[in-house]
């Protein structure tokens, strides 16, 4: 597929995604929300964050926004906050999100391999599970030039290097399994053309054992196999490679 199709598909997909949204948002109520609400959604999002450091007064992009929250969450740490994503309907939620939490965030629509952004705009940039959706090449160039020397980059990305997830995820149902035609969990060659443009890359792995807390309710078997998880990639972080997800934490 060439790349103007790739954009358009993926535009597309996210677009009539935000629009199956909108309706649950009506009340502008429904958009208002606390920090911890976000950040704890997933495992990995607070330890990620925690990854930029204090971002008072930083400038700072969430990249790839979606819904926003992040940069919601970002602008109530004192951050100034630039967002920006390819798909047009989650901008608009987004938009709503950020005035009904009262905080100021400049939106934009872009698009992640071309950014519109002069070199070294910003200090840190926040992303979660969008790098997967791009060419990796091209993001990590344009991601290089817009970030200031010394600046911190932060994803949280689906990984796919376990065979047995590979496996469950094509074949299982499952909640929020819609995906685009041409994204794909992150693979090992994915990190060598990051790690061509950022060396220091920093990777972790989130979900061993505890990824069994897509099927299972949250409870005490939950949290018994998130404490294995802990041990277990202590003892050896190779697991990591076969974990649900993976921060990266990329300098220049
Ligand atoms: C899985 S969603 C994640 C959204 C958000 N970061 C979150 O935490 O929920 C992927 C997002 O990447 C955006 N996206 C896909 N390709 C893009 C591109 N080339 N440039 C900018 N955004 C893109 C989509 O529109 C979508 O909002």
């Amino acid at each position: 597929m060439i790349a103007r199709d790739r954009l358009q598909s993926e535009q597309f997909f996210h677009d009539r995604q935000a629009q199956g949204r909108t309706a649950s948002f009506a009340d502008d109520n429904k958009l208002r929300f606390g920090d911890n609400w976000y950040l704890d959604h997933e495992t990995w999002v607070r330890p990620a964050m925690d990854r930029l450091g204090d971002v008072t007064d930083l400038p700072v992009l969430d990249y790839g926004c979606g819904h926003g929250m992040a940069a919601v969450v970002l602008a109530r740490r004192g951050a100034r906050v630039t967002a920006f994503d390819l798909s047009h309907g989650y901008l608009s939620e987004a938009r709503r999100r950020a005035e009904a939490n009262n905080v100021p965030i400049t939106f934009l629509q872009a698009d992640a391999e071309h950014l519109p952004f002069a070199d070294g705009s910003f200090a840190r940039v926040w992303g979660n599970a969008v790098l997967h959706h791009l060419d990796m090449r091209l993001a990590a160039r344009e991601l290089h030039r817009v970030l200031q020397p010394g600046g911190i980059a932060v994803f949280c990305e689906p990984w796919g290097e376990n065979p047995l997830l590979a496996w469950a995820r094509r074949r299982l149902p499952y909640r929020g399994k819609e995906r685009t035609p041409d994204e794909q969990p992150l693979r090992r060659r994915h990190l060598r053309a990051l790690r061509e443009v950022f060396p220091s890359l920093q990777f972790e792995g989130f979900q061993l054992l505890s990824m069994a807390r897509r099927v299972l309710r949250s409870g005490r078997i939950v949290s018994g196999l998130e404490w294995c998880d802990g041990r277990l990639l202590r003892l050896a972080p190779s697991l990591s490679h076969f974990c649900r997800y993976v921060v990266l934490t990329l300098r220049r």
